[in-house]
């Protein structure tokens, strides 16, 4: 029997609006500096949806992209994934509300919660039910509307994220796209970076802004990030130098930084975009993947490694064959 791989065939993205700049933050009240935000992060500029506008409305268009690119129709696909911490509701799923705004019928429609790794974790999920059989034709999206869970009174926050969708079309191929993959979680550390709010009686118990502590998250993601590309190339069994482009999550720039040095990665190989889009959360990875596809830097047959952390604390890595 032939084996059956799943194979990336088309990438879209969406950013609402226009860019904001770091002195647009200054201009709005926020008390910062386009020099403090750029040392610490490497971050310029982010997108902001408009009040109206939802993870599934940023996502639909990514949607539609995507599966323009890999010539899809909605009748084709049968498996819609959506990583997403920013729903439309409570529930039903966005995914659910996506595969409706597309005309999808039929198929699973689900979202993955894993925060800024939640893409990696979809695109791995997709991974197994094209693989085995479950699905032809997967969509996965990352969408995410940070904006509206920053506390904007608190600048070492507020700063950082944006928000923005990508998507890819994964469909059942006998050639690999997907090599290898590797998630893990450790839920100990959930009080470094959290939303520590809830529902409950028709209003919020607790706190329903991002909380984070800065230097924890750091040394963890740099830390995970390292251990789990190694892990995935060796599943994949290859070397670390045989990767021609590593797309870390977007969450600031000396993160990436100081993941591709410990990898011994040159930072030409690095995908970077968290200088226009911030800390997209979820969104970041298709974002960037779908950036370096469109601009010619990705071509087929080349290597790209995709990782993530995030909130949970949850990370992963996807090594793929483009
Ligand atoms: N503008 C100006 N000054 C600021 C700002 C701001 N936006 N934010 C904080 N400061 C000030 C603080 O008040 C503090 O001032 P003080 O010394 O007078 O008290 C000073 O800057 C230093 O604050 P720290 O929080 O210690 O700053 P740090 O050097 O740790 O940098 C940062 C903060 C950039 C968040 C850093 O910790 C970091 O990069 N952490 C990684 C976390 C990250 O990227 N998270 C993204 C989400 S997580 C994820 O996606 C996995």
């Amino acid at each position: 029997m032939v084996q059956r791989f799943s194979r990336v065939a088309g990438t879209g993205s969406c950013l609402p609006g226009p860019p904001i700049t770091n002195d647009d933050l200054v201009a709005r009240g926020i008390d910062t500096s386009d020099a403090w935000i750029t040392e610490r992060t490497g971050i310029r500029a982010r997108h902001l949806a408009d009040a109206g506008q939802t993870a599934s409305a940023l996502a639909e268009p990514a949607a539609r992209v995507a599966m323009a690119a890999a010539g899809v129709g909605p009748d084709d696909v049968d498996l819609v994934i959506v990583a997403t911490s920013t729903p439309d509701f409570v529930f039903p799923s966005t995914a659910c509300l996506l595969q409706a705004r597309l005309g999808v019928r039929g198929g699973a429609a689900f979202d993955v919660q894993a925060v800024c790794s939640g893409f990696v974790y979809a695109l791995a999920t997709a991974d197994l039910f094209v693989r085995t059989g479950q699905a032809r034709c997967a969509l996965v999206v990352g969408t995410e509307v940070f904006s509206r869970i920053l506390d904007w009174k608190d600048r070492a926050t507020c700063v950082l994220f944006g928000d923005g969708a990508g998507a890819v079309v994964l469909v059942a191929d006998e050639r690999p796209g997907i090599l290898a993959s590797a998630l893990h979680a450790d839920g100990s550390q959930a009080g470094i970076l959290c939303v520590p709010g809830a529902i409950a009686g028709g209003g919020v118990i607790g706190d329903p802004f991002l909380r984070m502590d800065g230097q924890a998250v750091f040394k963890f993601a740099v830390r995970v990030l390292d251990e789990v590309a190694r892990e995935v190339v060796a599943k994949a069994g290859i070397d670390i130098a045989a990767v021609d482009w590593l797309i870390p999550h977007q969450a600031n720039l000396r993160i990436l930084n100081a993941a591709a040095r410990k990898l011994g990665l040159p930072a030409e190989r690095v995908g970077v975009t968290v200088d226009r889009h911030g800390n997209t959360s979820a969104a970041s990875v298709p974002l960037a993947l779908d950036a370096m596809i469109r601009d010619g830097r990705i071509r087929a047959g080349h290597r790209v490694l995709l990782e993530a952390v995030g909130g949970g604390f949850t990370w992963g890595a996807i090594l793929l064959e483009a």
